[in-house]
């Protein structure tokens, strides 16, 4: 990956994810970014994020940043390996989900966080569709199971909805980007649901106290509020959104 900011005030992102499985898997990032003399106050930053499934595998991160500036806002870049949530994978089987099953959709939710800010749902939808073949064909069988939550219609730019899916109270967001994410709707410091609160960016405001909850993790990024809520895979399949309700996103 190779970015060159070559104009002043320019912001780049770069996020790259790995799921290793298989004695001998290994996977290399090399994230190149080159901030030139013209671009002053670029704001920069890359990360990689490796999911381990088994023995015997290796990743490696090779982040390279080169400043021919001293006049920026910031580059940085971040690194992290992880092995599977053995945890959530209990939790998966102890609700009836066959283990192979299960290990597909933690998979799944690790690497679909990267589909949903693309932002246009039949792109969005096809590369879904892509992850989940490969992840059926990799260790056979299994059907994602999911229920229909709204119309991508329904869901004007920066609003929530509360959708109830097998009892749970879920608060769909289409963010202004367009991007559609799903959190718990229920604020962690209190009864109130989120979705009455307020949407700015990626984050949803409960209207009670004032915290703010990513949309992105599921976390509080003010007090009162300290839990996270859950945050949901969302399928755009078509002008349909699905949510499974069993299954959270693995937020590391
Ligand atoms: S009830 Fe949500 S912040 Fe207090």
């Amino acid at each position: 990956m190779y970015v060159h900011h070559d104009a002043p005030h320019s912001r780049s992102r770069v996020t790259y994810k790995g799921a290793l499985n298989g004695d001998g898997a290994r996977t290399v990032w090399v994230g190149d970014v080159l901030i030139g003399p013209r671009a002053t106050g670029t704001d920069s930053y890359e990360q990689n994020r490796n999911l381990v499934l088994s023995e015997g595998t290796r990743a490696d991160s090779i982040p390279n940043l080169e400043i021919e500036t001293g006049d920026i806002v910031g580059a940085g870049h971040a690194s992290a390996t992880g092995r599977f949530d053995d945890e959530h994978l209990f939790y998966l089987q102890a609700r009836g989900i066959p283990e192979d099953e299960a290990r597909r959709l933690v998979v799944l939710g690790f690497l679909s966080e990267i589909v949903q800010r693309i932002g246009e749902p039949a792109l969005e939808a096809r590369l879904l569709e892509a992850l989940v073949a490969e992840l059926e064909g990799s260790d056979g069988g299994g059907v994602v199971s999911r229920e229909r939550a709204c119309s991508v219609a329904e869901l004007e730019p920066d609003t929530a909805k509360r959708v109830v899916l097998g009892g749970v109270p879920i608060a769909v967001v289409k963010d202004s980007a367009g991007a559609i994410h799903a959190i718990g709707d229920t604020c962690t410091h209190g009864d109130i649901s989120l979705s009455e609160g307020f949407v700015e960016d990626d984050t949803l405001e409960c209207w009670a106290h004032g915290s703010q909850f990513s949309l992105l993790s599921g976390k509080p990024l003010s007090l009162p509020a300290y839990e996270p809520v859950p945050v949901f895979v969302v399928e755009i399949d078509g002008d349909d959104v699905y949510i499974d309700p069993d299954v959270k996103k693995d937020i590391a």
